[in-house]
């Protein structure tokens, strides 16, 4: 019995990590989730704070208001402002605004953003 539950979570972990390794896609993933939940403000012509989120280009030129810090650094979540904005629980500056009735990213777009930058923010 020991012996099964060993092999039962063996597999389990191997085919969780399997899992993980699979590419995010920007085009099939990450631009939705901006597409629905940010270019309403952040579009090509109406960029609010001269952010724009159509493009892989546009996202990886864009800059913060405060120190013109890059939105988006492979690899690394707590430099990603993209990802720290969306995830933040703080409402005063989180993305979307509360006021934009726009919801906030779920669990699990947080998870695919976060995962698409520590595998190297592609353009894939
Ligand atoms: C309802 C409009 C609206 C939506 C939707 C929205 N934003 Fe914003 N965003 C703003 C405004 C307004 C600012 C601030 C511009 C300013 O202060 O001049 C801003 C600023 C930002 C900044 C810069 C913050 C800073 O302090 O440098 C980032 C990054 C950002 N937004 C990302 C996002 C992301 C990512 C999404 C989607 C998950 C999003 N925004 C959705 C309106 C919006």
């Amino acid at each position: 019995m020991r012996l099964l539950c060993a092999l039962l979570l063996g597999l389990l972990f191997f085919s969780c990590g399997k899992k993980d390794q699979q590419p995010v896609s920007f085009r099939e993933q990450i631009q939705p989730i901006l597409q629905s939940r940010c270019v309403k403000c952040h579009g090509d012509e109406n960029a609010a704070g001269k952010i724009v989120l159509t493009s892989y280009k546009a996202v990886v030129n864009s800059r913060t208001l405060k120190g013109k810090k890059p939105l988006v650094v492979s690899e690394n979540l707590s430099e990603s402002w993209l990802y720290i904005l969306s995830g933040t629980d703080q409402p005063h500056f989180r993305m979307p605004p509360d006021t934009s009735h726009i919801t906030t990213l779920p669990a699990d777009e947080l998870q695919i953003l976060g995962k698409w930058i520590m595998q190297g923010a592609k353009d894939n």
